[in-house]
């Protein structure tokens, strides 16, 4: 760990707001383009989520259509194999993105992510996809993250 990550580590778990960028690969976003993925908190990755916590995400995407609605999709990617991830509100409309989506604007999807007491203390990856009125993907996201109890 290098100085800086051990900064903010150190901030983080004196209880200050985290926001951090993580590692994500695009799984297909067709009609926008995702620029940053923000995990709240996530001091070093792969994103630690403790059993009974809740966590911030926060999708930064230029889209390039117009939409009325978005609706999110989530999955947790065991040994390969997607499972569905239960979030609080699906309607992106709901969680920071002002609808209509506008063609070319930038918007922050904002949203939790539960993570249950009952979850296996597991690696996986979460696959997080908003989808359009023409249910294509305004994103589609997967970051590995790790279950700790
Ligand atoms: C989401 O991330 C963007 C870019 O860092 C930031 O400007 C915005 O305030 C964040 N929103 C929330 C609710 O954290």
């Amino acid at each position: 760990m290098g100085l800086q990550t051990g900064v903010i580590v150190v901030l983080c778990l004196m209880g200050f707001t985290c926001a951090d960028p993580v590692k994500f690969k695009d799984c297909g976003s067709e009609s926008a383009k995702v620029v940053m993925v923000d995990i709240n908190p996530c001091p070093v990755q792969p994103c630690q989520l403790k059993k009974g916590d809740s966590y911030g995400v926060n999708v930064t995407f230029t889209s390039d259509v117009q939409s009325q609605t978005s609706t999110a999709v989530v999955h947790g990617v065991i040994a390969g194999v997607p499972v569905p991830f239960p979030i609080p509100n699906e309607d992106g409309c709901k969680s920071g993105i002002q609808c209509p989506i506008q063609q070319q604007q930038t918007y922050h999807y904002v949203n939790s992510l539960p993570v249950k007491s009952e979850y296996p203390a597991i690696r996986l990856v979460v696959e997080w996809e908003l989808r359009d009125d023409n249910k294509k993907d305004l994103f589609c996201i997967r970051f590995p993250v790790q279950i700790v109890s």
